[in-house]
């Protein structure tokens, strides 16, 4: 095993559910991809994990539909809401948003927590312990917290701490789909009781796939899952956008949403959309498509306007820094993956 990889939380047989997925280094290789590809920029994900070949321009473009939809939501929420923000990223992997993140679309921004299984946190403070005097460091906190320990989850972030008077959104990214669903109702139940006792706005935000089976490709996700051994015991209790919204209500969320990521995808503002067409265009709409209509980004709010995290504002986080794009641009005329790995090198190293 090389340095830049870790076990995968299925090591921990006492209660992580991922039986021997790789979940986290999955999900961040596939986005290690979109980032070499110019989609978006992220400091630090590349010291996690190799790309050893990138993915389709399908996948890379499902892959920024999909941080896009997350990202504008946590914008929002800090935009349209007064005073200090919390967020709260709940099995967070290896992702480092807060640093991909712009100042000015976190306004007010106080704390950025995540949590996730002992392994995952042990292999991220090894890397960030390095740039811990970065300027951001000092609103991150990363605790070890199980999404399954119910109250005690509340406790470790409040001892982490999470003040739950300030108004906070909580994020869960590809995540509770691999939950049994009665763990996605304590999740939930949880965290707008600890808002409703007080009375401070909390947002959710989640993305999953959702499959009814109905259909050959809900046929055929469901079937390569299971042959690859992931148990998503949630996708079929969740397969419909209606499924998502009924839970976020039963568990005390007045205002709720689950928008399929085919309409994620078409509520991206046109220049965003060119610009990634200008990086990989795309020819298979129709597969595309269909794929996107198999996952879906949920929101519910407490003491949250309607408005936030539904619009179609622009985010501008996800344009890479000026000097990037230069760096990846001249790169492709040679070979754009072992390139850009090499440029992240000698960036990782400039910190
Ligand atoms: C598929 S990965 C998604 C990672 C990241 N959110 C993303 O979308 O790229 C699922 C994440 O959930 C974490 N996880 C799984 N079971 C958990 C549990 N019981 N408590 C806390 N985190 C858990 C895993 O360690 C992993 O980081």
């Amino acid at each position: 095993m090389s340095d830049t990889e870790m076990p995968p939380p299925s090591v921990r047989k006492s209660n992580s559910l991922f039986g021997d997925i790789f979940g986290c280094t999955d999900a961040a290789t596939a986005k290690l991809s979109c980032i070499g590809a110019g989609y978006y920029y992220d400091p630090y994900l590349h010291q996690f994990t190799t790309l050893t070949q990138s993915r389709s321009r399908l996948i890379n473009r499902g892959y920024f539909a999909r941080i896009y939809s997350i990202l504008r939501c946590v914008s929002s929420f800090c935009k349209g809401i007064p005073g200090n923000k919390q967020v709260v990223f709940l099995g967070a992997g290896f992702d480092s948003y807060l640093f991909t993140m712009k100042e000015d679309d976190h306004p007010g921004l106080t704390l950025w927590m995540e949590v996730d299984l002992p392994e995952v946190v042990m292999k991220k403070n090894e890397i960030y312990s390095q740039h811990a005097k970065r300027e951001n460091f000092s609103r991150y906190k990363l605790i070890s917290g199980d999404l399954l320990d119910g109250p005690g989850l509340i406790q470790s972030m409040k001892d982490g701490g999470l003040d739950p008077s300030i108004p906070t959104i909580y994020l869960l990214e590809c995540v509770t789909a691999y939950l049994p669903p009665e763990a996605n109702r304590s999740i939930l139940n949880n965290i707008s009781q600890l808002h409703r006792t007080a009375a401070s706005p909390a947002m959710v935000v989640g993305y999953d796939p959702m499959s009814q089976q109905t259909d050959n490709f809900g046929k055929v996700m469901v079937a390569n899952l299971m042959k690859r051994g992931i148990e998503m015991p949630s996708l079929m209790a969740f397969p419909t956008t209606q499924s998502r919204e009924d839970i976020l209500r039963e568990t005390g969320f007045d205002s709720v949403q689950a928008i399929n990521m085919k309409n994620a995808y078409m509520n991206i503002p046109p220049p965003e959309k060119a610009r990634i067409d200008s990086i990989e265009p795309l020819d298979e709409f129709e597969e595309f498509f269909l794929l996107l209509s198999h996952y879906c980004v949920w929101i519910g709010r407490i003491f949250v306007p309607d408005t936030i995290g539904a619009g179609d504002e622009t985010l501008s986080s996800l344009i890479p820094p000026e000097h990037f794009r230069k760096l990846l641009k001249a790169q492709k005329q040679y070979s754009p993956l072992s390139m850009a790995m090499h440029q992240f090198d000698r960036m990782g190293s400039s910190f």
